[in-house]
Order: structure tokens, then sequence, then C-alpha cells
């Protein structure tokens, strides 16, 4: 049998241990989810989500339309619905652009008698097939992917462009 002394000393050196790995977990795993989490997101964030049958933009025509953000929480509401600009050129040719302005992102909007997008927030103005006009946006509108399947369009979207990660 041990003596009591021992087996305290015993018992205090596990639990020495114990809290030592607990808090080394506390720390220790926030650290890895902020390190690896963007790269998880990347890969996740998206996927193919349709807009509509391609009637709903007829040939010629700019028209804004909305979808439903695929990486959501319960509580985003409203602000789940993500809005973007179709482009039908002619036939199965599209041109979709997210509404974010390159410049600081403010939603841009189409002016059909000039064709011309314009951002309300520092004058940035976009050509209609989306490329730079004038102003301080550093380049042309965002252009999600896009692919017509049985008469619908469908875009890659579920993530916010910026101009170290286009759409
Ligand atoms: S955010 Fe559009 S021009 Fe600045």
């Amino acid at each position: 049998m041990t003596p009591p002394s021992q087996s305290r000393r015993g018992f205090l050196f596990r639990l020495g241990i114990g809290l030592n790995v607990l808090g080394a977990a506390l720390v220790g795993i926030p650290v890895v989810g902020y390190i690896f989490g963007p790269a998880r997101r990347r890969t996740d964030g998206q996927s193919w989500i349709g807009l509509g049958p391609i009637g709903a933009f007829p040939a010629g025509e700019t028209r804004l339309a909305t979808y439903e953000n695929p990486v959501r929480v319960p509580w985003d509401g409203a602000t789940a619905k993500i809005a973007c600009w179709v482009r039908h050129i002619k036939g199965e040719r599209f041109q979709v652009f997210a509404v974010n302005c390159a410049h600081l992102g403010c939603p841009v909007r189409w002016f059909a008698q000039s064709r011309l997008f314009m951002c309300p927030c520092h004058g940035g103005a976009y050509y209609e097939d989306g490329s730079r006009a004038s102003g301080p946006p550093p380049r042309g509108l965002f252009e999600y992917e896009y692919r017509v399947r049985d008469g619908a369009l469908w875009v890659r979207g579920g993530q916010l462009p910026t101009l170290s990660r286009p759409v």
C-alpha cells in the first residue's frame, strides 16, 4: 500500500497535467480555427444557385435578380438575399455582375437610358459590359460564373467579391 503523501502527490501531478492540457486546448482550438477557417470557407462556400428561367431576362436588357446566400445562418433574415445584375446579351450569352462597386463595395445601379452602371458613393461608372468607365474604381464590376441548364440561368455564388478574391 502506498503512503498517503505519495498518492496525494501523484493525484496533484495528474491534476496539474490535466489542467495544462485543458488550458492548451482552450487557447489552441480558436487559434487553429482562425488559421484554417478561411481555407475551409474558400472550398465549401460556393455553389450553383438558380436565378430563374432565362425568359425572365429579355435579350438586350439588364435586370436585377436576387438569390439566397448558400452560406447563411438562421438569423440572417433578409440580409441572406444577395442581389446581382443580369445582362442578357443574346441566346445563351449572359453576364452576371455583383452589385458591389469595385471601389469600396457600394451597390451600383443600372441606368438603361445611358446604358451605364453608376455608383452613388463616389461617382464610379461602368459600361454595360461591366468594364470601368470613370471614377475611383480600379477595375470593372466583378462577374459571376454562370451557366444555362434546362432553360434556367444559374450562377456560382456564395461569397462576397473583393479585389483579392473576385467572385
Ligand atoms: S464605392 Fe463606388 S465609387 Fe467608391
